[in-house]
């Protein structure tokens, strides 16, 4: 079949379509019908269904024969530690700590926060929760104790799972201080904490609420899959906004559930039983989509990867991993590529490992850019295919379906919508502009199943950050160009958000921290181009007037309090003392312009800049740190 055949298919009748990929998962009732449309513009998928999802991803495959399949494997170069877990062995770990949690009071729709590190016991949290419907939210390792204690504040969960540390190249992040921080800090208190001790650091229990992992089990009886309807939230992601409040993302259970197990084989193009690798990490949307849930719902071997591109112990770790467990997709973030091209620019490292069972690489998390990508080509030697999807939808919105057909690569565009998707680029009227012209990206409504229904405890927030500004569609946020062959290109951000090796972060969430600094008036955060992550935030400050402190003091200040209340993720290095900041008359700062300023781009002086004299200033402090040269 070929991708136009397939995407008009969908496209004639959406209902007939996606109630036939309905027909690869195991319901408990199954759906009278797809789409229930009733409260328009939102959309529900598959609502009068009931289902579970743990018994789609573990249960069914081990009664249909796979139970000796390895389920996950997981190899750890920060421990030396490698092992496999049958679908088998996954069945009954997943039982029993279900089976933990319902003897703690934790039943349907109750929430769970999953504080791990790339460890298999990450996975088997989030699919214990899934076997007794609550909703797990977690929360990536690399975020501070304060944005853990917002999360916990929103999504008021009875418990957290964790490990007492996660493991990082230069250091050991004890995990247990931040969550008794981020306890402290929250005003919803969860009433149990489970702590799976690491051998590399054990953290002390508090008595009553703390558990250790395995006593916690003892004696637990394996819990059943509950049922739960179709639109159950399977789970909670929180992202970055425009503001310091992330968003929850919330994921419906069939939709979910029915959109992952079709991609897997016709866009990725991986059969049951094959090995699956998402190079990411749980905390994130690829590590739920790509590590969790759609390789196991649809019967493949995931693996679970505890290390980093490079430096663990060096560039060739992808290419023995790889080579060392049969891997036949690889899915990462462009960035691990930069990371690995500068320290083996000719791929020397790989000429040690059989690649031969690797078919296609997958990138997302932000644009591939050519270089990147054809350096990847040339040493791979295999597809090398960008594809397009945020947290939201949870899955591909724009790709090459290498399942259906494998359309020609036009490197720096993911390709074409797939099912499910109508894409359009519209003018700020919200009228359709021609093709090859920028503008706002948006998708025609209903988003298909599985993407986000809500936010958590925020529908008014959902309905103004993704359907207000233009009726009828979802607004991505992201600007771009569709060419004319309809491939399409996705070049910026329309709003604060910047990407940070492949990790979303909101400008505006670091400003507000800075702008608590005592000695800060008013500050900027933009996102600089860097070569290795695609962006990094710089911050400016202007001083409150009469401080006379040293600037790189206020300015080290400033880091390290963006360091410890969002986390060492959003890599903020800089924060520059400026008298002013640039600004409009009517007093809105001109980030895009400094942003353009700091990466050596052309730009055109606002005819309603206040005084264009601080620009020459904005472009000193940022040559100063190798920027504006
Ligand atoms: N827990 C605690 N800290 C973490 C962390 C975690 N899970 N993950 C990252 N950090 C810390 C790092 O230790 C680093 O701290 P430092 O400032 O003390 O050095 C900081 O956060 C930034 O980390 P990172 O972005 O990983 O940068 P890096 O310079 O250590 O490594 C790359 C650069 C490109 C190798 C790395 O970013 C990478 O592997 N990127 C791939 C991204 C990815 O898979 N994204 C998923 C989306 S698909
Ligand atoms: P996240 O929700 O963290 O996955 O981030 C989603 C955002 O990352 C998108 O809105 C884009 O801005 C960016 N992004 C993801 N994939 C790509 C891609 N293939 N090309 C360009 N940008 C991408």
């Amino acid at each position: 079949m070929s991708y136009k055949k397939v995407y008009n298919s969908w496209k004639n009748d959406p209902e007939a379509f996606w109630m036939t990929a309905a027909d690869a998962i195991d319901w408990v009732t199954k759906p009278s019908k797809a789409l229930f449309a009733d409260n328009a513009p939102l959309y529900e998928w598959f609502s009068d269904s009931e289902v579970n999802t743990c018994y789609n991803a573990v249960d069914r495959h081990v009664l249909n024969g796979r139970g000796d399949q390895k389920a996950i494997i997981y190899d750890s170069p920060m421990t030396d530690t490698k092992y496999s877990i049958t679908f088998s062995e996954l069945l009954e770990k997943v039982a029993v700590l279900a089976g933990a949690l319902k003897n703690k009071g934790i039943s349907k729709g109750d929430r769970v926060i999953i504080y791990m590190p790339m460890i298999p016991e990450g996975i088997i949290s989030m699919l214990a929760c899934a076997r007794i419907g609550a909703i797990h939210s977690v929360v990536f390792g690399g975020f501070a104790a304060n944005e853990l204690a917002v999360r916990i504040d929103d999504a008021k969960p009875k418990a957290i799972l964790a490990a007492s540390c996660g493991l990082e190249p230069n250091r050991i992040v004890e995990y247990k201080p931040l969550i008794d921080q981020a306890i402290e800090l929250a005003s919803h208190k969860p009433q149990t904490v489970v702590i799976f001790q690491r051998a590399e650091c054990k953290a002390e229990l508090l008595d009553g609420r703390d558990h250790d992992w395995n006593v916690f089990q003892e004696n637990a009886e394996k819990a059943p899959c509950v049922p739960v309807k179709g639109s159950h939230p399977a789970y909670i992601l929180y992202t970055s906004g425009t503001t310091g409040a992330p968003k929850g993302v919330v994921r419906p259970t069939a939709g979910h559930l029915v959109a992952l197990n079709w991609t897997m084989k016709n866009f990725y193009n991986v059969d049951p039983g094959e090995v699956f690798w998402a190079a990411s990490d749980i905390g994130w949307i690829v590590g739920h989509s790509y590590i969790c849930y759609a390789p196991l719902i649809h019967g493949n071997t995931t693996l679970v990867f505890e290390g980093k591109p490079v430096g663990t112990p060096d560039a060739g770790t992808f290419w023995r991993v790889i080579s060392e467990h049969k891997v036949s997709n690889f899915f990462t973030a462009p960035t691990a590529f930069r990371a690995i091209k500068r320290m083996d620019p000719k791929g020397e490292l790989k000429k040690k490992y059989d690649l031969s069972n690797l078919r296609a690489l997958f990138l997302a998390g932000e644009r591939a850019d050519p270089d990147t990508v054809n350096w990847a080509e040339n040493l791979l030697q295999i597809p090398i295919i960008d594809h397009w999807w945020q947290t939201e939808t949870g899955y591909v919105i724009a790709g090459n379906p290498l399942g259906i057909e494998k359309l020609p690569i036009k490197v720096g565009s993911p390709t074409v919508p797939m099912p499910g998707f109508v894409i359009k680029v519209l003018d700020r009227s919200g009228s359709e502009l021609p093709a090859g012209q920028l503008g706002s990206i948006a998708i025609k409504l209903p988003l298909p199943p599985g993407t986000l229904p809500t936010l958590w405890n925020a529908q008014d927030r959902f309905e103004s950050s993704y359907l207000n500004t233009f009726p009828g569609y979802y607004e991505t946020g992201d600007a771009g160009i569709i060419d004319d062959d309809g491939y399409i290109y996705i070049m910026a951000r329309t709003d604060d958000v910047i990407n940070v090796a492949g990790h979303r972060l909101s400008t505006g969430a670091i400003e507000e921290v800075l702008a608590n600094h005592p000695d800060v008036a008013e500050c900027a955060v933009i996102g600089v181009s860097d070569n290795l992550k695609g962006q990094l935030p710089v911050g400016f400050l202007c001083l409150t007037a009469g401080v006379d402190r040293d600037h790189m003091i206020i300015g080290t200040e400033c880091v390290e309090m963006v360091r410890k209340q969002i986390g060492p993720v959003a890599a903020f290095k800089n924060a520059l003392v400026v008298d002013r900041l640039p600004k409009t008359r009517s007093g809105k700062i001109l980030r895009g312009t400094m942003v353009k300023i700091a990466n050596n781009e052309e730009f055109k002086l606002p005819a309603t800049i206040d005084d264009p004299v601080i620009l020459q200033e904005i472009r000193n402090a940022l040559f100063k740190i190798g920027y504006a040269k």
